[in-house]
């Protein structure tokens, strides 16, 4: 049996800007391309984990405006088999949009909500009824964070499972923070949400909070440090490699793999994603991502 899985989260079209040099405050320089493609947090999971769920049992709660943006975004998660029964269109709003610019194969993102603020507790909190025990959340944090907060609470009584990856960063109460089942913040994220190093973060959480190091991989703690290795990738674009884990997480877990074993495959599924231009160009199937963990 498998469960459900259920993206509450941002999506947005990306606007990639690619440049061999970065602009100083004032200054204005011309870039080499403009790519545009649907992302956001909360799409791109879901969109990594309909490509790697077999049974493509993949939901996505969330909000466009009433643009061309907003149909775009929406026949993208449809294309690849997200249901799309509880995105809402937002009159009179304009979707949200994500400001790229990518220099030495890294980026720099400034997100603009628009529609994804319209994400609120009174319309996520109902929808939630329809899932079952042990059915897994997926949060980022480009909605509001009182949808969060209530979705956290929400999820503990009706027994769902909550992955948080709390990006971008923004405080969230020790509470709320332990009550979800895991954790998956980068390096820096989890030295602002923690206040403390790495290693005693980890081990104040163990088998829940997964920290991601990129190229180095991703930690968590079971008695010990373990290290899950990332494999190597050669690097064209690193945007949304977090998001493509989550999402990848969420699968293996929703299957009942092994932390370390659902770790792998998330680890499996982010190296690919780096290695095309744009947040969801370089999601693998499942096919792929099963095939490279067998070799
Ligand atoms: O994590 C990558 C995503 O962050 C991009 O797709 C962009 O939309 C920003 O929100």
């Amino acid at each position: 049996m498998t469960h459900k899985i259920i993206v509450i989260g941002s999506a947005s079209m990306d606007l990639t800007v690619q440049t061999q040099v970065m602009p100083d405050q004032g200054e204005t320089i011309l870039g080499e391309t403009l790519y545009m493609a649907p992302g956001g947090k909360g799409a791109n999971q879901a969109v990594a984990a309909a490509r790697l769920k077999r049974n493509r049992d993949v939901y996505m709660i969330g909000a466009v405006g009433d643009d061309a943006f907003g149909q775009t975004i929406l026949n993208n998660l449809r294309q690849h088999g997200v249901n799309v029964d509880y995105m809402q269109t937002i009159e009179g709003e304009h979707s949200g949009t994500a400001h790229i610019t990518l220099y030495e194969q890294d980026n720099r993102i400034i997100v603009v909500p628009a529609a994804n603020n319209r994400i609120v507790p009174e319309v996520v909190l109902p929808i939630l009824q329809q899932f079952e025990k042990g059915d897994i959340i997926v949060m980022q944090q480009e909605i509001p964070a009182k949808t969060v907060e209530a979705v956290i609470d929400e999820a503990a009584q009706l027994e769902l499972q909550v992955i948080l990856n709390p990006a971008p960063y923004r405080a969230l109460d020790n509470r709320l923070l332990n009550k979800v089942t895991y954790l998956t913040p980068n390096e820096s994220e989890c030295q602002q949400l923690f206040g403390e190093s790495m290693d005693d973060a980890l081990a104040q959480h163990p088998n829940q909070l997964i920290v991601t190091l990129g190229a180095e991989g991703a930690v968590y703690f079971d008695q010990t440090r373990q290290t899950v290795p990332a494999y190597p990738c050669d690097v064209v674009d690193t945007t949304g490699a977090g998001d493509t884990f989550n999402g990848a997480l969420a699968v293996a877990l929703s299957e009942g793999q092994s932390f370390e074993t659902a770790i792998q495959f998330a680890n499996m599924a982010s190296s690919f994603a780096v290695s095309a231009l744009g947040a969801q160009g370089g999601i693998p199937t499942r096919e792929v991502v099963d095939k490279a963990l067998n070799q």
